[in-house]
């Protein structure tokens, strides 16, 4: 599949920094994969060039929600078949996906050079886009860790679960212990009121607070909606199909706070996304390695 407007873009437009934001929860089901399809859409509407990753290989759901038929996949990258551009799709309003695949050996079986490699290997896509949605498996495997590591912004979301908020806290602790991450904005998904978004977060952050070295943000609240379930059937994003639904004025809510956020400034000194597009001042063009390439083999 050829590029979007690779050669017709200028350097500076492929090559300006790319926000990164990655959303996880620590337990599954809690609304990840929706949450990522409805900001990467929102953010498409608000004119912002987007590209969404699904990274979950074990049960990866972005292609089916959004009615994508991926040709190529990350399980295609990881196994040799394909290059990571292959990969790309374009879905809706122009959205790019890079698909992962149900069912295949799942991202906690690669090594953790891989996970590295694949982060490394976006630097070369030399894609035009303003922002990238991560979408990550459940859980706290290193793959789930490195990809919110390699991101400038973590979602965690949380639902009102007594096991949803344990595991989101787990989740906090590892980053910020292990991976240094000191800024989560925390997103209350299938709520009842507004109400019982905020005392999640209270409760997350009071337990935080005292034992973490990590600022907690409040992002808001989806509230729970028959709507959003509808657009699921239809393997369309909420915000797409009912973009007056009480979910989809919540997500553009949401992505209009996301745009607000700083900018990166410049490299961190450890693994991000989009790494080159970070460092201002003589940057190389791309060589010829293939870093997810030359990790996974
Ligand atoms: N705000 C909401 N209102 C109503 N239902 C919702 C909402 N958010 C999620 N759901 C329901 O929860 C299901 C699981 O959501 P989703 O697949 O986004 O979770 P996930 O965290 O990505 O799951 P996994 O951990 O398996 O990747 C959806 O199919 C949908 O039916
Ligand atoms: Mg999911």
């Amino acid at each position: 599949m050829p590029l979007p407007a690779d050669s017709n873009a200028s350097s500076h437009t492929t090559r300006a920094p790319v926000r990164v934001i990655a959303v996880a929860s620590g337990k599954g089901g809690v609304g990840k994969t929706s949450v990522s399809v409805n900001l990467a859409m929102s953010l498409v509407h608000a004119g912002q060039r987007t590209l969404l990753l699904d990274t979950d290989l074990g049960l990866a759901n972005v292609d089916v929600m959004l009615g994508l038929s991926p040709q190529f996949t990350l399980a295609d990258v990881f196994a040799g078949r394909c290059e990571l551009r292959d990969t790309l799709l374009e879905g809706p309003r122009g959205l790019w996906v890079v698909p992962a695949a149900s069912g295949k050996r799942h991202m906690t079986e690669l090594l953790p050079q891989q996970h590295i490699g694949l982060v490394h290997a976006f630097c070369e896509l030399d894609l035009p886009i303003d922002v990238m949605v991560v979408d990550n498996a459940a859980g706290i495997a290193d793959s789930v860790l490195t990809f919110c590591q390699a991101a400038q912004d973590v979602i965690v979301v949380v639902c009102d679960e007594p096991a949803s908020v344990t595991d989101a806290y787990a989740l906090i602790k590892v980053l910020s212990r292990e991976r240094g991450v000191n800024r989560v904005q925390v997103l209350a998904n299938q709520v009842a009121n507004a109400n019982e978004g905020r005392q999640l977060f209270e409760k997350l952050e009071r337990v935080s607070s005292r034992f973490l070295d990590v600022t907690l943000h409040y992002l808001g609240a989806i509230p729970r909606d028959e709507w959003l379930r509808r657009a699921i059937q239809r393997q369309e994003a909420v915000v797409e199909a009912f973009p007056g639904s009480p979910s989809a004025l919540a997500f553009r809510e949401i992505a209009r706070r996301a745009r607000q956020w700083q900018s990166p400034q410049g490299p961190r000194g450890h693994v991000e996304f989009f790494m080159e597009r970070l460092i201002t001042q003589s940057a190389n063009e791309p060589g010829h390695h293939d870093p997810l390439r030359s990790a996974v083999a």
